[in-house]
């Protein structure tokens, strides 16, 4: 079985509007909808959990309905205090579901990123089966540095090493539950990022190409960048 998981459980302090920001809408629909339905239109995906904070989950239950019908394969369940709890709540439901075995690949995927393509998705789940565990990644553009304290510069990396990290994250499901299992709260507590689990643990973890279009709908103007992209064509 083929799941996807649209992690939609924050609640968008950043963006600072009256909902949150996977609520918004852009091109006359909400950010949450646009991501569901490229997982829901991708002829591999069997089942679409949709993440929300829990007291959100009835309005997006009425919400989903309303732009795909009573879709069977979607299914709305509440989210967690962390992004990795959130996760870990769409594992819980394939397992209630029944369908935690050894093959079920699980496509991860921020709900605020409306532009993924069905080319990123199939790449994923081809690189999940394969290696066990994917990220999708970009080549940093402008040059990054490390600093300790905001105010002096520690290092520059050499940037033609430096990927930036975008979603979907994909998974064997019950590699994933095992490996998150393993961690004690300390690690849980700095492991913000569900394929870092993978790499403390010296498990490999694939690249699958994203790209720049693919972004993350985090401050107020990123509405407007999202209604741009999508005039220009390329958030299909
Ligand atoms: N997310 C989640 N569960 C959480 C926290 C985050 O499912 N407990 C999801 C968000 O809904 C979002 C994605 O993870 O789709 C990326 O997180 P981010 O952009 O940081 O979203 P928020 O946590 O909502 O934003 P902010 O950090 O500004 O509060």
């Amino acid at each position: 079985m083929i799941y996807a998981a649209v992690l939609a459980g924050g609640t968008g302090s950043r963006m600072g509007a009256d909902r949150p920001k996977q609520f918004l809408e852009f091109a006359g629909r909400p950010v949450i909808v646009h991501t569901t339905e490229k997982f829901l239109r991708h002829e591999e995906i069997d089942r679409v959990i949709v993440i929300t904070p829990a007291d959100w989950c009835s309005y997006t239950e009425d919400l989903l309905a309303g732009c795909f019908g009573r879709d069977g394969r979607i299914i709305v369940a509440a989210g967690g205090e962390t992004r990795n709890e959130t996760l870990m709540n769409a594992v819980a439901v394939i397992e209630q579901e029944g369908d935690l075995d050894e093959d079920t690949i699980i496509v991860t995927h921020d709900a605020v990123r409306p532009f993924v393509t069905e080319r990123m998705i199939s790449d994923n789940i081809r690189a999940a089966q394969e290696t066990g565990a994917c990220e999708t990644a970009f080549p940093a553009t402008d040059t990054i540095v490390e600093t300790d304290d905001g105010k002096m510069v520690a290092n520059v990396p050499d940037r033609s090493r430096l990927w930036m990290v975008q979603t979907p994250q994909s998974f064997r499901a019950k590699k994933l539950r095992e490996l998150y299992l393993s961690l004690t709260e300390e690690e849980k507590s700095v492991l913000t990022d569900a394929a870092r689990i993978y790499i403390m643990k010296g498990e490999p973890v694939s690249i699958v190409r994203g790209d720049s279009t693919n972004i993350k709908i985090t401050y107020p103007g990123d509405i407007q960048i999202a209604e741009a992209i999508i005039n220009m064509g390329s958030g299909q």
